[in-house]
């Protein structure tokens, strides 16, 4: 088991993967769209509010379970669905979904994922799996990756929005990164400096590729093939028919992720979905799009009502966690965080990844003196008003 004592929160594991993984590989995981003005807002955007905490509450016993869709959820964050994990730890796919399982939060696995949806659902049991769907142009792709997660046995169906475009992220550009790794005499020199990594995930066996479409494609599966074809198939005229499609096809719960209008929240419930993740995708899609944390209050006070409202983009601290659940949100997912533990140091990295959070939560709950999360609300936050403009709903 590797040595944690000296990791104590998300920058420590971020470190950790910086020296495990080849820079543009890291880069990759950490960049963001254009001139990541938004990938720091999701940041700053945190900032903005603080406690007002109440400290004459006995807190000797405290609870940080959720309940979401009649389920207990241990803690009020899940793992975010990240595409091509197996490129920062060989099954990286089944080494988050396992440490979540044993964490009992829910663990998102991606359409763009290295190990197949089965293949996951097998090596973690008795857990709570959700399917990501990238929706593509042609249906019967999509209807079979929806039959394909309900015989797996997947609770819920997440539906991501916001990838519709290709993105501009400029490190890849800069470190030639397209398809795959360019192989330019500065790439190999950053791969031989990650001699570790290269045995792991390159040497050691056959380099991961995107293994929910192999059965899905006809023709070369490769995963150049494959992700041409994944380029290639994006449904750039994704409606409210093809989410009422959707709906009609998925039996269990069904979850629409890249929200951060109130709009499209209410055309989402109207349309029969059981809950909502704003994200701008943490920072990685659309220059300029607003921190999901900015735009919670006007969403919860529309649609909190009548779905639960998750979100995700920026999360990285229990305080930050805990000032969405105050908010009004359900719970929140954690991308990058978990994608930097996984590098090098796998399950135990993200057990030890949930642990450190779970343990924030805890905390700050007990501070602000919250027997349990129901207890939250914004009475217990200062809303920085400095702003020209700002109100209580507006962050
Ligand atoms: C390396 C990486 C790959 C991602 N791949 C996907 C994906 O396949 N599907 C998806 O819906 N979101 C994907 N996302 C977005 C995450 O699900 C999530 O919205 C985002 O990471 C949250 O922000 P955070 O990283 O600041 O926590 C990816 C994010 C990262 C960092």
């Amino acid at each position: 088991m590797a040595d944690f004592s000296q990791v104590h929160n998300v920058d420590d594991f971020k470190r950790l993967a910086r020296d495990y993984l080849p820079r543009p590989i890291f880069d990759w995981i950490e960049g963001g769209a254009e001139g990541e003005v938004s990938l720091a807002n999701n940041r700053t955007a945190f900032d903005r509010v603080r406690f007002k905490p109440r400290t004459i509450v006995d807190v000797s016993t405290r609870d940080q379970t959720v309940e979401l869709f009649g389920k207990p959820m241990s803690s009020p964050f899940a793992i975010a669905p990240m595409g091509n994990l197996s490129l920062f730890w060989p099954n990286a796919e089944v080494a988050m979904a396992q440490a979540a399982v044993a964490a009992g939060v829910p663990f998102v696995l991606s359409t763009a994922s290295a190990v197949s949806m089965e293949t996951v659902a097998e090596s973690a049991p008795g857990g709570r799996l959700w399917f990501q769907l990238y929706v593509f142009k042609d249906k019967k792709v999509n209807r079979s990756l929806v039959d394909r997660a309900a015989a797996a046995g997947y609770e819920a169906l997440m539906i991501t929005t916001d990838t519709h475009m290709f993105p501009k992220r400029e490190r890849d550009r800069r470190n030639g990164i397209g398809l795959n790794l360019k192989k330019t005499p500065r790439n190999i020199a950053a791969v031989l400096a990650r001699p570790r990594w290269l045995w792991d995930v390159v040497l050691s066996r056959p380099m991961p590729k995107l293994a929910n479409l192999e059965r899905e494609v006809s023709g070369p599966t490769t995963y150049e093939a494959l992700a041409n074809y994944f380029l290639s198939q994006r449904h750039q005229g994704f409606d409210l028919d093809d989410l009422k499609r959707l709906r009609d096809q998925w039996k269990g719960k069904l979850l629409v992720k890249g929200i951060l209008n109130v709009e499209d929240a209410h055309r989402a419930a109207g349309a029969g979905v059981d809950g909502i993740i704003l994200s701008n995708h943490g920072g990685r899609n659309l220059e300029g799009a607003a921190a999901p944390f900015e735009v919670l209050p006007e969403i919860v006070d529309g649609v909190a009502g009548r779905i639960p409202v998750l979100l995700d983009s920026g999360f990285r601290r229990g305080s930050d966690v805990i000032k969405a659940l105050a908010i009004g949100a359900k719970a929140v997912m954690l991308g990058r965080p978990a994608a930097y533990a996984v590098s090098g140091t796998g399950r135990d990295g993200v057990s030890h990844l949930l642990a450190t959070m779970k343990d924030e939560v805890d905390r700050v709950q007990g501070y602000l003196g919250c027997r349990t999360l129901a207890e939250l609300g914004r009475d217990l936050l200062l809303f920085d008003r400095q702003r020209p403009g700002a109100n209580a709903t507006m962050i």
